[in-house]
């Protein structure tokens, strides 16, 4: 993929932001990756300079405009602009108490839309500015099959994922003439490190029993499309909600 040489903010560096920030850095793209978990960022920053890329991480959490603000700065200082984001981060502990319209606690739904969506809009604000400042950039957001496959349960993780798709074709629409692509990457069940911690060995058979693949997703999976659409190869692809879910979901 033809990448080399651009700046990349990573906002969220742990499963598949993890993997994504891996793949830009391995093909000469340098990684600033922000995580609630700073120690987190900075030991995915620290593995990918032993393996001679560029990247640094830092403490950020994405429902805080400073943070973010600040993310997004340190990457131009220290690497002299910004040319790609992919925001990754999602609130995924508040989703456990996300039960039904009609019970769901009203702070669970503040919480999730505060990071999972508002958080999204912060970083597309920092960001668009300095890739306009470039001549150009590429946006993914990660959404979910939950945006739109409908669920009995977790409507605030559901409603947030989907305003995310309206941000995204909002962006591409105001800012596609100007050069910036944006792009909605939406994942099926994916074994991140977190998920093969708490996940039940039931809920993962019953995930891969609702794809049409022989397994469940790696965070790899949903790096390659995210490397794709950020990378000039996607850029004729624009606007875009693009499932990677071992064909759990056709539309
Ligand atoms: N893993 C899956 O099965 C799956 C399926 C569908 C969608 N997704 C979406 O993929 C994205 C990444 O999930 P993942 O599975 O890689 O999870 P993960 O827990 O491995 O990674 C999420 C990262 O976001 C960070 N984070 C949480 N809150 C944050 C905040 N306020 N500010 C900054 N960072 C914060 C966490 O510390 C963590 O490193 C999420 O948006 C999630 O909704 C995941």
């Amino acid at each position: 993929m033809t990448f080399s040489g651009k700046v990349a903010v990573i906002a969220g560096g742990g499963g598949i932001g993890g993997a994504t920030a891996r793949r830009l850095a391995a093909g000469g793209v340098a990684v600033a990756i922000g995580d609630l978990d700073g120690g987190s960022a900075e030991a995915v920053a620290g593995a990918i300079v032993a393996q001679g890329g560029q990247a640094f991480g830092q403490a950020c959490d994405i429902g805080n405009e400073a943070d973010v603000n600040g993310l997004v700065e340190a990457a131009v200082v220290r690497y002299g602009g910004l040319d790609m984001l992919h925001v990754n981060a999602a609130d995924l502990q508040v989703i456990f108490r996300d039960s039904n319209a009609v019970d769901v606690d009203l702070a669970v739904f503040d919480r999730t839309l505060a990071i999972n969506l508002r958080g999204h809009l912060l970083c597309t604000r920092a960001a668009i500015p300095r890739m306009l400042a470039r001549g150009g950039g590429a946006i993914v957001y990660t959404s979910s099959s939950a945006a739109f496959i409908g669920e009995a349960e977790r409507p605030c993780y559901a409603m947030a994922k989907a305003g995310i798709h309206a941000l995204m074709r909002h962006v591409a629409s105001r800012w596609g003439k100007a050069g910036i692509r944006a792009n909605v990457v939406a994942p099926g069940f994916v074994l991140t490190e977190n998920n093969l911690k708490t996940m039940p060995e039931e809920f993962k058979a019953l995930a891969l029993g609702k794809t049409r693949s022989t397994r469940t997703g790696k965070p790899e999976d949903i790096a390659a499309m995210v490397c794709l659409l950020l990378a000039d190869d996607g850029e004729w692809i624009n606007g875009q909600v693009i499932s990677v879910d071992g064909g759990a979901t056709m539309r």
